[in-house]
């Protein structure tokens, strides 16, 4: 270029190319400074009544006290904007707390807690009162925003677990691996596939014989990191929105999750008949196959209380209405399933068909119930009835329709409604992002709204069927976020016939019941392909041993009733479902204890024996209780040998009697017929007598007080006599019937008492 001759450009264009360069420059300043940007120094601070206010550089926070255990930390990068959620139903409580200023930092604390504040630059850490380390801020990352999306970072601990998170795939202990929270129709999911249906951003740590949890209240999509190709630090972030997270720290886990459900809420108690075996099929039409159902059932002395109905009953899948031709008198036929003793479930699914000769459609346009965007127009998708429109579930309006709708079923003799593809589920696609949500009154896009949309029609469908009813709903969801288990039951959607599905379905029903959801349930049998006989019979073992106990197939596998596999299966499946009938009112009493602690049906190792690192192991992670009472141990059913880990305590083995010492671990050798279940020893399980469904009186002299209580012994002591209410009772041997080849019996006592309400006292 040297000695070539460049025109000089005139002052104008000089001025401009200046003037660009330095607002590139200044533009590229604003991007590079801060890439990753924190809160900055704490710049002032004010106490208030249930905590504190902090302003720093970048940040607006605010720490609230809600318990002794419990503080709640929101920080926003504007003013913190009015505080609402769809998951959270509590409200501070007046805990006494110290603020104190140091130099360096701020000291709050409780009874429970101490919060280290650190004021240069602004970080969090928790400890117990006397001073050791909980969780912290890791110190360089601490809380950042990477544009929208906002983050907390947590210094990772020696030897730190992970627990919980909700339907997620994975281990027990999610050390090691990241998840995302974004309601997917995750259909064919594998053991890898993240994220599934429901999103719960909800965990627990565990180290040094510390527990703590952590529930990040936001719906936008979330993303947790657990040490995932990085040894430094775990995380969690949102999309949009604010960094809102409570802390909760307590000894024990079931002590968490309780603390947990008080802010989310419990499941409320359900129908005493959504505990029964539940027949499903997509779909079983018309009527007659429906009878053919029920009816085989009793013949074949199958219990049974639940018969479902899939898409098929619809007329064109025109959610609320029947297809006439296969079910001219819903009504009548609702009342002869009753007659029989089995309530009717009927699926219900959000899209609503675009056709203004269908009424609920009519009514929904009237009344301004559908999602659109911003210029006014609906959102059309695409699901099972062609295009739809999609309500609004986060508006209150759109509540009160779909509440009148549902009336309509009630009307019918429906009992319980499963919502489906409600993720929003649209064939598997990418919902677009523009699409405005109501978020009742908090205008936002499908960004925020996604991730409760299901929770929103869950709590409509249930609220619909409470007050047509007057009556405990049963409402199952697929999808769903934090706080579900205050309308719905979950499912784990469509998982596969295989033996890993299997496995990998306990360890998502134990996962979610670590996560405040104790009514759970997946596909017994396999939704999709066609599993083995063995497959089959285990599945309906474990199925025995779940909180929602249903069998489902998809349309285009095999037919899958319990007497479709020969006469074993046959015999297997109705051995254990007469065992969950029988044990009704232990399983009813489980459920209760679930209704007002949170404390799960199905109860990971990790609650009990938090700090026994065999739990964790890939051998055993898969080991449950099954209430106070059953260790079930769940085995792929073509393996001859398992091994098997009791931990600290003495077990009885449910069939020989056999009494383990805990703390070892056993090889087992597996029968199909038998599903390993270990029973507490100390422990006291109430049944009753075999019923063919709960509508159906136990039978005694004294009709539904007749109760039977089964005693297992600590050690190898021997109960002298039982007294109930100071006069002594009978011991007795118990036969156990249930299993079917031979006779086997129990050297346990066992008592049968005329008044559950009376005290027993057992004399050794
Ligand atoms: C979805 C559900 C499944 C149901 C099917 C038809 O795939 O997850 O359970 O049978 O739709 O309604």
């Amino acid at each position: 270029m040297r000695g070539k001759f460049v025109p000089l450009p005139n002052l104008k264009t000089a001025l401009s190319i200046l003037l660009y360069s330095a607002c590139l420059l200044l533009e590229v300043n604003q991007v590079f400074a801060q890439p990753v940007m924190q809160a900055g120094k704490l710049t002032s601070f004010v106490r208030n009544a249930n905590g504190v206010a902090i302003e720093t550089e970048h940040a607006h926070v605010a720490l609230t006290v809600f318990s002794p255990g419990v503080i709640r930390v929101r920080m926003d990068k504007k003013a913190l904007g009015p505080d609402f959620s769809y998951a959270v139903i509590a409200k501070p409580d007046k805990t006494d707390f110290q603020l104190n200023e140091l130099a360096d930092k701020l000291i709050l604390k409780t009874t429970t807690l101490q919060v280290q504040i650190q004021k240069k630059p602004f970080s969090v850490r928790f400890e117990t009162p006397d001073g050791v380390l909980i969780n912290q801020d890791e110190p360089g990352l601490s809380n950042a925003w990477i544009g929208d999306e906002v983050g907390s970072y947590k210094t990772l601990q020696e030897g730190e677990r992970f627990i919980g998170l909700g339907e997620k795939t994975g281990n027990l202990d999610r050390r090691g691996s990241a998840y995302t929270n974004w309601n997917t129709d995750a259909f064919r999911y594998t053991g890898e596939t993240d994220p599934l249906y429901a999103s719960v951003p909800f965990y627990i740590g565990i180290h040094h014989g510390m527990n703590y949890g952590i529930f990040f209240d936001n719906s936008y999509q979330t993303d947790f990191n657990f040490g995932a190709s990085n040894r430094r630090f775990s995380s969690f972030s949102a999309q949009g929105g604010e960094l809102n997270y409570y802390f909760i720290f307590q000894p024990r886990v079931a002590d968490i999750i309780r603390a947990y459900t008080d802010l989310t809420g419990r499941m409320p108690l359900p129908p005493l008949w959504s505990l029964g075996y539940q027949q499903n099929r997509w779909s079983y039409y018309p009527e007659a196959e429906v009878m053919r159902i029920a009816n085989t059932l009793r013949e074949k002395k199958i219990p049974a209380d639940g018969i479902t109905l899939d898409i098929h009953y619809m007329d064109g899948y025109r959610v609320f209405s029947w297809d006439k031709q296969a079910f001219p008198d819903p009504k009548a036929m609702t009342d002869k399933l009753a007659g029989l003793g089995f309530k009717t479930t009927v699926i219900v699914d959000p899209g609503i068909k675009i056709d203004p000769a269908y009424a609920t459609y009519a009514r929904g346009m009237q009344q301004d119930v559908f999602l659109r965007y911003a210029d006014g127009t609906p959102y059309v998708g695409e699901v099972w009835p062609g295009w739809v429109y999609f309500p609004d579930f986060t508006r209150a309006a759109t509540r009160a329709w779909w509440q009148a709708e549902v009336a309509n079923y009630a009307k019918q003799g429906v009992a319980g409604l499963w919502n489906d593809m409600n993720e929003i589920s649209t064939w598997g696609q990418k919902m677009p992002n523009n699409i405005l949500f109501d978020y009742d009154g908090h205008q936002t896009t499908h960004k925020q709204g996604r991730n409760v949309y299901a929770l929103e029609m869950a709590r409509a469908s249930h609220e619909g069927m409470k007050r047509a009813t007057g009556e405990r709903p049963f409402t199952l969801s697929r999808s769903g976020y934090a706080g579900l288990q205050r309308y719905a039951a979950i499912w784990t959607g469509d998982n596969t016939a295989d033996e890993e599905h299997m496995m990998l379905g306990v360890r998502l029903l134990n996962s979610l019941g670590l996560s405040g959801m104790p009514f759970t349930g997946m596909d017994i049998g396999g939704f999709t392909g066609t599993p083995t006989s063995g497959l089959y019979a285990r599945w309906m073992q474990i199925g025995a041993f779940t909180p929602y106990f249903r069998n489902h197939a998809a349309s285009d596998s095999r037919s899958s009733e319990p007497w479709t596999y020969g006469e074993d299966v046959l015999n297997i499946s109705r051995n254990y479902i007469n065992l969950r009938y029988r044990l009704m009112p232990y399983l009813y009493s489980s459920f209760y204890q679930a209704a007002t602690s949170g404390m799960p049906v199905m109860r990971s190792l990790a609650i009990d024996y938090t700090h026994d690192e065999q739990v964790y192991s890939r051998h055993y992670q898969n080991q449950y209780m099954f209430g106070d009472a059953f260790l079930v141990a769940p085995f792929a059913s073509n393996k001859e040998f398992g091994r098997l880990y009791l931990p600290q305590g003495d077990w009885h083995d449910l069939y020989s009697d056999q009494l383990e010492h805990g703390k070892q671990a056993k090889a087992l050798e597996l029968h199909l017929e038998r599903l390993p279940v270990y029973v507490k020893a100390g422990s006291i399980v109430p049944m009753q007598s075999l019923v063919q469904s709960t509508a159906q009186q136990p039978e005694g002299k004294h009709a539904s007080k007749f109760r039977k209580l089964e005693i297992y012994l600590h050690g190898f002591q021997d109960i002298n006599s039982v007294e109930l209410a100071g006069k002594p009772l009978p011991v007795q041997m118990r036969q156990v019937a249930f299993l079917g080849k031979g006779d086997k019996y129990l050297n346990l006592p066992s008592v049968s008492i005329a008044n559950s309400a009376e005290k027993i006292t057992l004399k050794y």
